[in-house]
């Protein structure tokens, strides 16, 4: 008995030694991460929630950010094997919102508080760079003190200086994995780990704040893909990191695979704040759709940024990546007011800013 407790005693300081040595050094060994992502203790997930939200809270402080998120199409030339819009799905219905709407859209989030409008869709090339550009402007002209966050996947550098040059000030790609075999199987032939990779550097080279991330428990994930993809986040120092959990959707090959939990997730949430300690984090909707306090308990672990969506009412329902999607009925100033009172009740405060990332304020 008092063997068995000992191990425990040594085990709790080990751990507390590592979440210490990650939050001063913002590093660990290979060995080390393995430790932490494998175990399965609560202790040691709250032990690194804690010293996360300590770290976020110095950089910054109780605040947390707003992101409009307007899904504009569910158009989609790709194949990924995970998503539930992809091309050759034929029952997602498919939408495209029109500029006019787009606009709309961005009005209403203006009033509702709102500084940064994301458009987001699927790789939709009814959207050309003079489209996208036009829409750019116009959210800009019209609400110049608003940040315009792009989501719209791989395009070349020149498409990429151009809307930057437009006004877009931040870009969202994920990297899904870093590791090229595991991005292989998770991707058909014709897109590459590579080309991704490129479109990383090429957003950052050109000046956009660049968010990444990857899915956590996609299929034939390995605790040694999720170290890569740490070591990755490290190097390429993204503004933003995005991640969630994978979720099956019934309409793809990976309909019967496993969803990724909330527990794994949270806890890189917080691995990820100590490693990169001024990033800025999004508590996802993935998030609080495997776990109903998905969002708060990512928020307690580290994040400072929520992304309630935008899009109108009657295509909400239809911008499906994954099955059991949350705030699929609800309209935007409902949207927002439940989660303003989601975070205040566990202890912060959504702010009306652009929340640039600190290395980006003037
Ligand atoms: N489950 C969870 N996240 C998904 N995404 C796409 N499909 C799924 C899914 N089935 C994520 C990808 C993509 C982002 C827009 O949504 O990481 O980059
Ligand atoms: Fe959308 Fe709660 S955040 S309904």
């Amino acid at each position: 008995m008092d063997t068995e407790s000992s191990v425990e005693t040594k085990k709790s300081e080990y751990f507390l030694q590592l979440a210490e040595k990650l939050e001063n050094t913002r590093d660990l060994t290979d060995e080390e991460l393995f430790a932490l992502l494998e175990s399965d203790s609560e202790e040691v997930d709250s032990l690194l929630a804690e010293r996360a939200r300590k770290v976020r809270e110095r950089i910054y402080g109780k605040d947390v950010y707003l992101r409009g998120l307007i899904e504009f199409t569910n158009y989609c030339k790709n194949d990924c094997y995970y998503c539930g819009i992809r091309r050759s799905n034929r029952n997602a219905e498919r939408y495209r919102l029109s500029a006019e709407q787009i606009l709309e859209c961005s009005d209403l989030g203006y009033e509702l508080g709102f500084r940064t409008i994301v458009l987001q869709g699927g790789e939709d090339p009814y959207f050309t760079d003079d489209r996208l550009v036009t829409i750019i402007k116009g959210i800009k002209e019209r609400h110049p003190d608003c940040a315009v966050t792009l989501s719209i996947g791989e395009r070349d550098k020149e498409s990429y200086q151009k809307l930057f040059d437009a006004g877009a000030d931040r870009y969202l790609l994920r990297h899904e994995t870093a590791d090229k075999c595991h991005y292989e199987q998770l991707h058909p032939k014709e897109l590459s780990f590579e080309h991704r990779m490129q479109c990383l550097r090429d957003l950052h080279e050109i000046g956009y704040q660049v968010g990444c991330g990857m899915m956590v428990g996609s299929p034939y994930q390995k605790t040694e893909h999720l170290i890569k993809d740490l070591r990755f986040l490290q190097e390429f120092k993204p503004e933003m990191v995005g991640i969630g959990p994978f979720i099956p959707h019934h309409d793809t090959e990976f309909a019967d695979k496993p969803a990724g939990t909330a527990k794994l997730t949270i806890k890189l949430l917080s691995i990820i704040r100590l490693m990169l300690p001024d990033c800025l984090l999004p508590a996802t909707t993935a998030l609080g759709t495997v776990d109903p306090k998905g969002r708060e308990k990512g928020i307690l672990a580290g994040a400072n940024v929520v992304m309630p969506n935008l899009s109108p009412g009657n295509v909400r329902g239809k911008y499906l990546l994954y099955d059991n999607k949350i705030c699929t009925g609800d309209e935007a100033a409902e949207c927002i007011r439940c989660m303003a009172a989601r975070v205040e009740k566990v202890g912060y405060r959504v702010v009306e800013s652009r929340g640039d990332h600190i290395g980006f304020r003037n």
